[in-house]
């Protein structure tokens, strides 16, 4: 079936294939015909603010997902099997625990890595979703794959090649392990830290580094990634204050993603925030981050996944279908009371409307 838009960019449907040229009000060439719009190609095409004009063609699926009958699109985000998540629980749990075996932590490591990069390899889309990326409730061993899937979709998006994004993945696998050298008194203090328990904490980039200092399966790149994963690009972060270029790609990448799943993990001394929450919250210290790499790890953060339910700022209760990659915290939602479909990306009535709340 076919369809005609006179609108933006974000109100082509995802998965449509446009079967005319698309033109900007300048009639400067935006898209070409035949171009099927994906997540990637809409993230694209979505820096151009201005009014479009196209015919599009859709599958099934999106005709009825347009037309009434509908049904939040599946949730395409990254997860792992049950068994998948038990298995590298108990691999990082037990390879931490004996971290004087640098072989078998580093091969554990890219064991649990490959495995981690065959799933993102294998994804079509690039959202994350923390709920499925859960390993266990042991804060570390689950933290560890967080961040080392986390920075592995970051990676990709912003376009490295499939060795960075395997190393990455294993330093983010081990980005913690020095913590194994902090006295666990500290590690597992229900409590705030005092702050020389704090400046005890911050000597464990350091202690990870020199782990892994004789490995030959961790490159320097990688050991430098570990070392560097506190540091902030403003050069207020630990252990050497380091600034900018000077921590690397990869330990800028690890820092955003580490300071996102903190944020949104439960721990005994505070309540797990949002999504959405965690994303408002690193908006206030995005100098601590580079830049370009936060704006993409935001386009890949899926703050309300499709399916999930959500309070509006008006008082109206919305269901999520499907996400708009360039406005993360603005989906595509279908309205409870009336069954309207809002895209609070553009809908001129709802620009002013925003989640308040969400649960799944
Ligand atoms: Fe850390």
């Amino acid at each position: 079936m076919t369809k005609e838009i006179d609108g933006y960019v974000w109100d082509l449907p995802l998965g449509c294939v446009t079967e005319t040229d698309i033109f900007t009000d300048k009639d400067v060439l935006l898209c070409p015909r035949m171009t099927i719009i994906d997540s990637a190609q809409m993230e694209l095409l979505s820096h151009y603010k201005g009014k479009i004009h196209a015919v599009v063609s859709y599958t099934a699926t999106e005709e009825e997902t347009n037309q009434g009958d509908i049904e939040p699109d599946e949730d395409a985000s990254i997860g792992f099997e049950d068994s998948f998540k038990h298995y590298a629980a108990e691999t990082l749990e037990a390879i931490f625990t004996n971290i004087s075996d640098v072989k078998s932590l580093t091969a554990g490591a890219r064991e649990i890595g490959e495995q981690v990069y065959s799933v993102i390899d294998a994804s079509k889309e690039l959202f994350i979703n923390l709920a499925k990326l859960k390993v266990s409730d042991e804060y570390t061993y689950k933290h560890s794959v967080d961040v080392g899937t986390m920075a592995a979709v970051l990676a990709r998006k912003i376009g490295e090649n499939s060795k960075f994004i395997h190393d990455i993945t294993i330093a983010g696998l081990l980005h913690d392990v020095g913590k194994e050298k902090i006295p666990s008194a500290i590690i597992n203090k229900p409590a705030r830290l005092s702050p020389e328990e704090f400046e005890i904490i911050k000597t464990h980039p350091v202690h990870g580094y020199n782990i892994l200092i004789n490995s030959a399966d961790v490159s320097e790149d990688m050991r430098q990634g570990i070392l560097n994963h506190h540091e902030n690009y403003d050069g207020t972060g630990y252990p050497r204050g380091l600034s900018a270029d000077k921590i690397g790609k990869m330990g800028q990448i690890l820092a955003i993603v580490d300071v996102y799943d903190a944020l949104v993990t439960k721990r005994s001394y505070k309540t797990a925030k949002t999504p959405a929450q965690a994303i408002e919250i690193m908006f206030t210290m995005s100098n601590k981050f580079n830049l370009d790499y936060f704006k993409s790890f935001l386009s890949v953060i899926n703050a309300y996944p499709n399916g999930s339910h959500v309070l509006l700022s008006d008082g109206e209760k919305a269901i999520v279908l499907r996400q708009n990659s360039a406005y993360p915290l603005r989906p595509i939602i279908k309205i409870e009371s009336t069954g309207q479909v809002v895209n609070l990306a553009s809908d001129a009535g709802y620009l002013s409307t925003v989640i308040v709340s969400s649960s799944e």
